[in-house]
């Protein structure tokens, strides 16, 4: 199982610190939630955030990208240090496009899927992607409730991918907390995605994904 920390809910006057807590934890990668206020109704960071921190990381830096026209701003972040992409099916009406346009970049390409889309949407695109993200909230904010009624879908979602691509990574991300983790993994995810629960609790960054981890409060 592998963590990667949102640095949404990170303190932003100490980001690189914050990151460097998460990666001497033994996160895998860097979670960076885009979002343009259209998509999603909230704004949060853009390519200078990647840029800032891909000196001070060895981790891979994974770009959320919660925004309109993702295909607009590719280059830029791929150019700024970003290693992978998540795309959304929703609003996309060429994601193969998309998708063909991250692997031509060199970049690790993933679809994210929001609570009320269903599963099958995945099936043609899964061949050439090396992620899903399964929505486990509605996307834009951090903190927010876990909705239980995803947790059959990742299910769905771990049958297809050991049948069509195996070794595509199984990712969630919304209301990722000890006892929700559990639930995830139970059903089938090998990637947790968490803001609130590694960088806004009252204990360090490292206790913090540890008790995640093992399952604990
Ligand atoms: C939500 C973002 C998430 C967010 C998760 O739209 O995609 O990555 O940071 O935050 P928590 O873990 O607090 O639910
Ligand atoms: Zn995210």
């Amino acid at each position: 199982m592998k963590l990667a920390p949102s640095i949404l809910a990170a303190d932003f006057a100490r980001l690189g610190a914050q990151v460097a807590e998460a990666e001497r934890g033994g996160a895998d990668r860097i979670h960076i939630d885009v979002m343009d206020g259209h998509f999603v109704p909230n704004l949060s960071m853009g390519a200078p955030i990647v840029a800032s921190l891909r000196p001070v990381t060895r981790l891979p830096l994974e770009t959320h990208l919660m925004i309109s026209n993702p295909d607009l701003f590719l280059q830029e972040f791929a150019e700024s240090g970003s290693d992978s992409f998540l795309v959304h099916w929703e609003g996309n009406f060429n994601l193969h496009r998309t998708v063909q346009s991250i692997r031509a970049l060199g970049k690790r390409a993933g679809v994210a899927i929001n609570p009320a889309t269903p599963a099958a949407v995945l099936e043609e695109i899964l061949p050439d992607v090396d992620q899903v993200l399964v929505m486990t909230v509605d996307p834009g904010f951090g903190h927010q409730r876990f909705l239980h009624s995803t947790v059959a879908k990742i299910g769905r979602i771990r049958q297809m991918i050991d049948r069509v691509k195996h070794d595509c990574d199984l990712e969630v991300d919304g209301g990722i907390d000890s006892e929700t983790a559990k639930l995830c993994v139970e059903a089938g995810a090998n990637v947790l995605v968490a803001g609130s629960s590694v960088f806004g609790t009252n204990k360090s960054v490292p206790e913090a994904m540890n008790r995640l981890r093992a399952g604990r409060e």
